[in-house]
C-alpha cells in the first residue's frame, strides 16, 4: 500500500472522483459462480477505492451501486444486494469512522427496508462532522431522478411565493442537488468496460474527465485505481477555452 502512496502533484489530483462500479456479475460467470458472487467480490474492491483515495488525499469519492433502474433485476439478486448492503453497513461503518471517512447515501432510500433506511441514517449522522474522504453511496439513484426531484423543490418555492422564477441560475439550481457541497467530479471511472454513463450523476458530470476500463469491478484494485488518476492527470481540462489559454493562464484542474 505505502509504495502507491502520493505519486501525483497537488494541481494534478482529482478532488473528486465517481465510479460506476460495473462488471461483478461478468466476474462471476468468468468464474462459473452465481452473479451474487460477483457482489460479494466487489465489496473488496470498494474498501480498496475508499482506502487508496483517502491515502492520496481525494476529497470526494462516489460509488454508484444500485440505480433506481436495478430493481428490474431478479427478485433473489435484488434481495441479495440490498442484504449486501446493509451486512457492509453494519461491518464497516465503525472503521470508516475512526478513518475520519464521511459517509452519505443519495437516492431515494424510502423504497428500502426499514432497517437499511435506520443503518444508513445511523452512519450518515456517526460520520456527519468527520473531516476526511466524503464518500458517497449512490442506491436507488438515478441522475433524472435527483433532477426531477431538485425541480420540485423549486417549483414548490416558486409556488409559495419564496423564489422569483427570474433569480433561477445554474448555481442556484445545482445547490437543490445531491453533493451540492462538494466539488463536481474530476474524474469518472466506468469498470466494466461499457461505455455509458446508465442515468449516474447527469448534472454533475457535465465537464468531467470520463475513463473507460474493460477491467471488471471485482478485479478494481489500488494499481487500477493509481492508472486512472495518471492517465487523468495526463490531460488537459479546457472548460471552454482554447489550449493556448489553458496553458498560459490556469491550472490543469481548471480555471484558477
Ligand atoms: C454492477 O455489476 C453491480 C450492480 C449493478 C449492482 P453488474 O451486476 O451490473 O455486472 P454485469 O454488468 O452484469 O457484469
Ligand atoms: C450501472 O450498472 C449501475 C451500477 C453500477 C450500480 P448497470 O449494469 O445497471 O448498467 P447497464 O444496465 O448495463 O446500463
Ligand atoms: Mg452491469
Amino acid at each position: 500500500m505505502e509504495a502507491l502512496v502520493k505519486p501525483f502533484s497537488r494541481e494534478r489530483l482529482p478532488r473528486h472522483i465517481a465510479i460506476i462500479m460495473d462488471g461483478n456479475g461478468r466476474w462471476a460467470k468468468n468464474r462459473f459462480l452465481p452473479r451474487t458472487a460477483g457482489h460479494h467480490a466487489g465489496v473488496g474492491s470498494v474498501r480498496k477505492a475508499i482506502e487508496y483515495c483517502g491515502s492520496i488525499g481525494v476529497e470526494a469519492l462516489t460509488l454508484f451501486a444500485f440505480s433506481s433502474e436495478n430493481w428490474r433485476r431478479p427478485q433473489q439478486e435484488v434481495s441479495v444486494l440490498m442484504g449486501l448492503f446493509l451486512a457492509t453497513l453494519e461491518r464497516e461503518t465503525e472503521k470508516l469512522h475512526k478513518n475520519n471517512v464521511r459517509l452519505r447515501v443519495i437516492g431515494d432510500r424510502m423504497a428500502f427496508a426499514a432497517e437499511l433506511q435506520e443503518k444508513i441514517a445511523a452512519a450518515e449522522s456517526l460520520t456527519s462532522v468527520n473531516t476526511g474522504l466524503n464518500v458517497t453511496i449512490a442506491a436507488n439513484y438515478g441522475g433524472r431522478w435527483e433532477i426531477t426531484e431538485a425541480v420540485r423543490r423549486v417549483a414548490r418555492q416558486v409556488a409559495d411565493g419564496h423564489l422569483d422564477p427570474d433569480a433561477m441560475t445554474t448555481e442556484v439550481f445545482a445547490s437543490h442537488l445531491n453533493l451540492a457541497d462538494l466539488p463536481d467530479p474530476d474524474l469518472f471511472i466506468r469498470t466494466g468496460g461499457e461505455k455509458r454513463i446508465s442515468n449516474f450523476l447527469l448534472w454533475q458530470l457535465a465537464y468531467t474527465e470520463l475513463y473507460f476500463t474493460d477491467t471488471l469491478w471485482p478485479d478494481f484494485n489500488e494499481a487500477k485505481l493509481e492508472e486512472a488518476i495518471k492517465d487523468y492527470s495526463g490531460r488537459q481540462r479546457r472548460f471552454g477555452y482554447t489550449g493556448e489559454q489553458v496553458e498560459t493562464l490556469f491550472v490543469n484542474t481548471g480555471p484558477l
